[in-house]
């Protein structure tokens, strides 16, 4: 049988393994996926270990997306622009490819779910660290008429756009730069609700019919971020589930070459 896990740390919660063996099922595909412990220093071990003992691709969560880039020996251009990699998949039993569905996965969320169209819309992105860099590039390719990215520190902004201003719109700003602007969708990527706190944003951010995306998800409850999107009045202010489950169906589709549907399955990870 087919071996597949997720790293990470700690990874004891993760939904990952409940995900796949939903879309193995649906797709009728012979295949195990399991949760393993990995931590930085042992990432190399590890995946050697795994790919030695029959494993055909695997996941990489916090904190090792950026070595799993460095580790793979073909990058997708996306994985390129996103410096980050969180799938692996073993080519011809020796090369390992690296590809980083994060983006894409938030698109599918957005796009085909919440029936959300990017094109020409005003999107605030907040965060410039690995989250946001990770779904930035994919953004723009959906030709929003500007990508604001706002930032703490302004020069991890202005950083960004030199990575990404050869695909789209970008503007890095500060927090302040913000009064008076309106977005049609504004997007946390900032660690900050992991924590309970919220980025300091003015008020009246939200464009009539706004929605609000948090890319962090909570199993039960709202999440600070998305309960500041309903208190701002926003039309939809959702939690990052749904982009957890479209990077995961992207995933299992680069390695089995069946796309699985993620419908009704937000409502049963999270009933
Ligand atoms: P991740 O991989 O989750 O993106 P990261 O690369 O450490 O983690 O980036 C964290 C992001 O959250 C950064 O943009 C950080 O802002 P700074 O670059 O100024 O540090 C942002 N962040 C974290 N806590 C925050 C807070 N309380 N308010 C605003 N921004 C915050």
């Amino acid at each position: 049988m087919d071996r597949y896990a997720v790293f990470g740390f700690p990874i004891g919660h993760s939904l990952s393994p409940m995900i796949h063996q939903h879309f193995a099922e649906q797709t009728q595909q012979s295949m195990s996926y399991e949760a393993i412990e990995v931590n930085a220093d042992t990432f190399e071990t590890n995946v050697t270990d795994f790919f030695k003992s029959g494993g055909k691709g695997i996941n990489c969560t916090v904190p090792l997306k950026e070595l799993a880039f460095k580790k793979a020996d073909e990058l997708s251009q996306r994985a390129r622009f996103s410096g980050a990699v969180n799938t692996l998949k073993l080519l011809e039993g020796v090369r390992l490819y690296g590809d980083n569905t994060d983006g894409i996965g938030l698109l599918s969320d957005l796009q085909d779910n919440l029936g959300l169209s990017i094109k020409g819309k005003r999107i605030l992105v907040l965060g410039a660290g690995g989250a946001a860099r990770g779904i930035i590039g994919p953004l723009l390719e959906a030709k929003p008429s500007m990508l604001w990215l706002a930032n703490r520190t302004l020069s991890k902004a202005q950083a960004m756009e030199a990575v990404f201003a050869s695909i789209g719109n970008i503007k890095p700003v500060s927090f302040e730069q913000l009064y008076g602007e309106q977005f049609d969708l504004v997007i946390n990527a900032t660690s900050a609700s992991l924590s309970g706190a919220m980025p300091p944003l003015p008020r009246k951010l939200l464009a009539q019919g706004a929605v609000c995306y948090d890319l962090a998800y909570s199993k039960e409850g709202a999440t600070v971020f998305t309960k500041w999107g309903v208190e701002q009045g926003a039309a939809l202010s959702v939690d990052g589930l749904g982009m957890l489950l479209g990077q995961a169906a992207h995933a299992f589709n680069l390695w089995r070459g069946v796309m699985p549907d993620t419908i009704g399955l937000k409502e049963k990870l999270r009933p």
